[in-house]
C-alpha cells in the first residue's frame, strides 16, 4: 500500500493523487486558522465517546494529553503543517497519532470531517462574534460619550446635502449610535443560529455508535444539537447571515466615513481628526488626508463581495456535504478581519473627534436654517402654511441679497413681508431657540439629546 498518498483515505486508491490536484484540493493554508477550535471540538468528542464507553478512560486521557501537546506546538509556531495532509483536521489528527500511536486513530470514531468542519467554523465564529460585539460596544460607548459632551453644539442638519434645519452635533452622533444598536441586535440574533452543534451528524446520516450529542453540545457550550444530520453538515447559512450583518454594519460605517471625510475638508471644516489618524501627501506638503475613514468606506465593497460570493457558493448545492463548502472559509475569514479592523479604527477614532463648534454654528447661520421656524411662527399667528411658506421665501431672498440671516434683520425689514410678525419673532429665529423648540422624544433639543444618551447607555448596559 505504498501508493497511498493520504493515509486517511488512501485504502481504495490505486495511484497517487496528481500533484496539482493535491495542491488544488488542499485547504490547510487557510483553514489552519481553525486549529484551536478543531482541537476544542476533538476534546469534547473524545470526552463524550468515553462517557458512552466507546473509548476507555485511558484512551480518552491519552487523546486529551496528546491534543494538549499538539496545541502547544501550534501556539509556539513549531507545528509542521503539511499540504499533503490536505486540511487542518488531518494535519492535527496525524500529529496526534505520531505522538500517542494507535489511540490517536480512534479519535475519529463516530465522526466525519463533514460534521467536524461544520463544528469548527461555528465554534470559531461564535468566539469572533463575541469579540466583534465587544468592539461594537466600545464604539457605541464612545459615540454616546461624545454625544453627551456635544449635546449643545449646534450644526446645520442637511437634506440633499443642503442646509435644512439646525440640529445639535450630539443628536447627529446619536443617529449613528442608533444604526449601530440595530447592527448589534442583528449580530446577537445571528449568534443564536450559530450556536447549534453539528457534531454527531457524521458524514451525513448520523452514526451507529451510541453517541450522546447532548453531552457534546453541553461540553462545547452549544444551545442544542442540530436537529437534522443532512442539514447539519451542509448548511452554511449562518456564515451568510454573519456576512450580511457585516455588510449592513460596513454600509453604516461607510456612511459615517463619508461624513467624516466631508467634515474634515476645508470647505466644511466642522471637525478635526488628530494627526495620528491621518496621513500626508508625498508631493503636497500642506495635506492632511483622512485615510482611515476613506479606507473604511473602501473596504465596504469587499465585504459586500463576500456576501454575494457566499450566497452564490450555496445556491445550487444538493444535500448534503459538497467540497464546494471548503470555499466558505476565505470569504468568512476576510469579512471577519475587515469588520474587526474597521470597528477598531472607528472605536479608537471617535473619542478623538474634535468638534469645531464655531464653524458648525456659522454654517447653520449662513444657510437660513431657521426658515421653517419662521413659517411655524406665522402659522401660530393665523397665517395659512402655504402663505407662510411664501412669506418666508421672500424674506430669505431679501436676506441673500443683503447678506443677512433672518435673525439679523430688523423688525421693520421682516414686516415688509408680513405684518403678522412682531418683536417676539426673534426668540424663534435664533439657532438655540430652534433646536430647543424640538423638545420631544427623538427631537434634537439638547435636553432630549442628554436623555437619549442616558437611555442608550442603559440599553448597552442591559445587553
Ligand atoms: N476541508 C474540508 C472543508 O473545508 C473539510 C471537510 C472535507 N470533507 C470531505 N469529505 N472531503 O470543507
Amino acid at each position: 500500500t505504498n501508493h497511498r498518498t493520504n493515509q486517511s483515505w488512501g485504502g481504495r486508491f490505486s495511484e497517487p493523487t496528481d500533484a496539482f490536484v493535491a495542491r488544488f484540493t488542499a485547504s490547510v493554508d487557510f483553514d489552519r486558522r481553525l486549529a484551536l477550535h478543531d482541537i476544542q471540538g476533538s476534546r469534547a468528542h473524545a470526552t463524550m465517546l468515553a462517557r458512552v464507553e466507546v473509548l476507555t478512560e485511558a484512551e480518552r486521557d491519552a487523546i486529551l494529553e496528546g491534543l494538549d501537546e499538539v496545541q502547544a506546538e501550534i501556539e509556539a509556531g513549531t507545528f509542521d503543517w503539511s499540504v499533503a495532509l490536505e486540511d487542518v483536521h488531518m494535519n492535527i489528527e496525524a500529529r496526534l497519532t505520531d505522538k500517542i500511536g494507535i489511540t490517536g486513530k480512534k479519535l475519529h470514531t463516530g465522526r466525519s470531517r463533514n460534521d467536524q468542519v461544520a463544528t469548527d467554523i461555528r465554534l470559531f465564529l461564535r468566539d469572533e462574534i463575541d469579540s466583534v460585539a465587544a468592539e461594537l460596544t466600545r464604539l457605541r460607548e464612545g459615540l454616546i460619550a461624545l454625544a453627551d459632551r456635544e449635546a449643545d453644539t449646534i450644526m446645520p442638519g442637511f437634506t440633499h446635502l443642503q442646509t435644512a434645519q439646525p440640529v445639535t452635533f450630539g443628536h447627529h452622533l446619536l443617529a449613528w449610535q442608533e444604526m449601530l444598536a440595530r447592527d448589534q441586535e442583528r449580530l446577537l440574533d445571528c449568534r443564536k443560529r450559530v450556536n447549534v452543534l453539528p457534531l454527531g451528524a457524521a458524514a451525513l446520516a448520523g452514526t451507529t455508535y451510541p453517541i450522546d450529542r447532548h453531552v457534546t453540545a453541553e461540553l462545547l457550550g452549544f444551545d442544542r444539537p442540530a436537529e437534522n444530520s443532512l442539514d447539519a453538515v451542509s448548511d452554511r447559512d449562518f456564515a451568510i447571515e454573519f456576512t450580511s450583518f457585516a455588510s449592513v454594519l460596513l454600509m453604516h460605517l461607510s456612511r459615517m466615513s463619508e461624513e467624516l471625510v466631508l467634515w474634515t475638508s476645508a470647505q466644511f471644516d466642522f471637525i478635526d481628526l488628530p494627526d495620528r489618524f491621518c496621513t500626508g501627501s508625498s508631493i503636497m506638503p500642506q495635506k492632511k488626508n483622512p485615510d482611515v475613514p476613506e479606507l473604511v468606506r473602501g473596504k465596504t465593497g469587499r465585504v459586500y463581495g463576500h456576501l454575494m460570493g457566499l450566497l452564490t457558493l450555496m445556491k445550487s448545492q444538493p444535500l448534503a456535504y459538497n467540497k464546494d463548502n471548503q470555499e466558505d472559509k476565505e470569504p468568512l475569514f476576510d469579512a471577519l478581519s475587515t469588520v474587526q479592523d474597521c470597528l477598531k479604527a472607528f472605536a479608537d477614532m471617535v473619542p478623538a473627534i474634535e468638534a469645531k463648534a464655531d464653524n458648525m454654528r456659522e454654517a447653520a447661520r449662513k444657510g437660513f436654517s431657521t426658515a421653517t421656524d419662521l413659517a411655524d411662527y406665522l402659522v401660530c399667528r393665523g397665517v395659512a402654511f402655504r402663505d407662510a411658506h411664501e412669506i418666508v421665501g421672500q424674506s430669505v431672498a431679501f436676506g441673500i441679497k443683503e447678506g443677512k440671516d433672518l435673525s439679523e434683520m430688523s423688525l421693520e425689514e421682516l414686516r415688509q413681508f408680513s405684518d403678522a410678525i412682531d418683536e417676539d419673532v426673534f426668540a424663534v429665529l435664533t439657532l438655540e431657540g430652534s433646536v430647543a423648540a424640538r423638545n420631544h422624544i427623538g427631537g434634537t433639543a439638547p435636553d432630549q439629546v442628554r436623555a437619549a444618551a442616558q437611555r442608550a447607555r442603559e440599553a448597552l448596559a442591559a445587553l
